[in-house]
């Protein structure tokens, strides 16, 4: 059988480690491409001679060369600048977006079917961005934070109750930024909503520290920003769509009249197959997630708007 092909665009902290789990965990063969020369042939060869002892039979090429990304079924978009310490993920919205732009439409010239998803922050904005680079359906184009937030969600409520995260399971809604609307009642221990289980001071502090949980991250690096969590955030949604599973996760997605939003890139719950993006689903939520949702997809469109 063909295997698989996917591009991960920037070999930086969040790219080359993403490259790395999709070719040890034999998704696809990977293609890691970047600006700068010797970096992704450099790091593509030092995994690929990780391969006897991991055990792995896919490939990995490193490349400065868009024709080698051809034919890529899925591709990631992490190219761009991180943030710093005291830099919001918004303060990098200039120099991400020229860098996306480009990026964008040299994928698309190689690769016109496949299947993008961006990492490259502000995630909701250059998202938008790549989809209308792109020409493509909105379906095909999606973006990468709720997986993560959700993701650091659960760490903390697993924490909190001192139980096994295997059993947690966590959704966080809205822009990727201060604003993202972690959600209690969707939340569970198997299947138990957190409200059952932790007191309302508890869960406030644990959906503060969900919200600020990048900034967490990077005032410890000081030079750049979390990328074990949100590279496999990125592959747990390449999985996804490669495997054509269904699988329902929340992904920064186009909203065309869900939520009461139109037009606009911004999280939600979707369900992920071949062909990208299946539906969008539309949770039921009470008044206060509803107005934090808003409030969200307004700071999303504020951004956007700059672009
Ligand atoms: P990094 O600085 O380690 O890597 C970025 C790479 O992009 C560098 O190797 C750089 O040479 C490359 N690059 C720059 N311009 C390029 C171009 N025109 N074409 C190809 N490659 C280019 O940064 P890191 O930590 O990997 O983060 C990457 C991006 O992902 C940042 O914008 C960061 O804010 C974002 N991010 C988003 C997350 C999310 O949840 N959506 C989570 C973590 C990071
Ligand atoms: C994060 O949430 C910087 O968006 C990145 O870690």
């Amino acid at each position: 059988m063909k295997k698989a092909k996917v591009t991960v665009v920037g070999a930086g902290n969040v790219g080359a480690t993403a490259a790395q789990r999709i070719v040890e965990k034999q998704l696809a063969d990977v293609v890691l491409i970047d600006i700068v020369d010797g970096l992704p042939q450099g790091k593509a060869l030092d995994m690929m001679q990780s391969a006897a002892t991991e055990g792995f039979d896919t490939s990995i090429i490193g490349t400065n060369n868009y024709a080698d990304t051809a034919g890529s079924d899925v591709v990631v978009i992490t190219a761009g600048i991180a943030r710093k310490p005291g830099m919001s993920r918004d303060d990098l919205l200039n120099t991400n977006a020229k860098i996306v732009g480009s990026v964008t439409e040299q994928i698309v010239s190689q690769s016109p079917d496949a299947i993008i998803i961006v990492v490259s922050n502000p995630l909701d904005v250059m998202t938008q961005l790549a989809w209308q680079k792109s020409g493509l359906d909105a379906n095909r184009v999606f973006g990468m934070a709720g997986v993560l937030d959700s993701s650091r969600y659960a760490c903390f409520i697993a924490e909190a109750l001192n139980c096994s995260i295997k059993d947690v399971r966590a959704m966080v809604l809205g822009g990727h930024g201060d604003t993202m609307v972690p959600v209690p009642q969707y939340s569970t221990v198997n299947g138990i909503a957190i409200t059952e289980l932790l007191d309302a001071k508890t869960i406030e502090a644990i959906n503060d520290r969900t919200r600020h949980g990048g900034a967490e991250i990077v005032k410890y690096l000081k030079t750049g920003s979390a990328f074990y969590a949100p590279s496999a955030s990125s592959v747990a949604m390449v999985e996804a769509v490669l495997l054509d599973s269904g699988r329902v996760l929340p992904c920064c997605a186009l909203l065309q009249g869900q939520y009461g939003v139109d037009n606009l890139y911004c999280g939600v719950p979707v369900e992920l197959g071949r062909e990208g993006v299946r539906r969008v689903i539309e949770l039921d939520l009470n008044q206060s997630e509803l107005v934090a949702l808003q409030e969200s997809v307004s700071a999303v469109k504020e951004l956007a708007s700059q672009v």
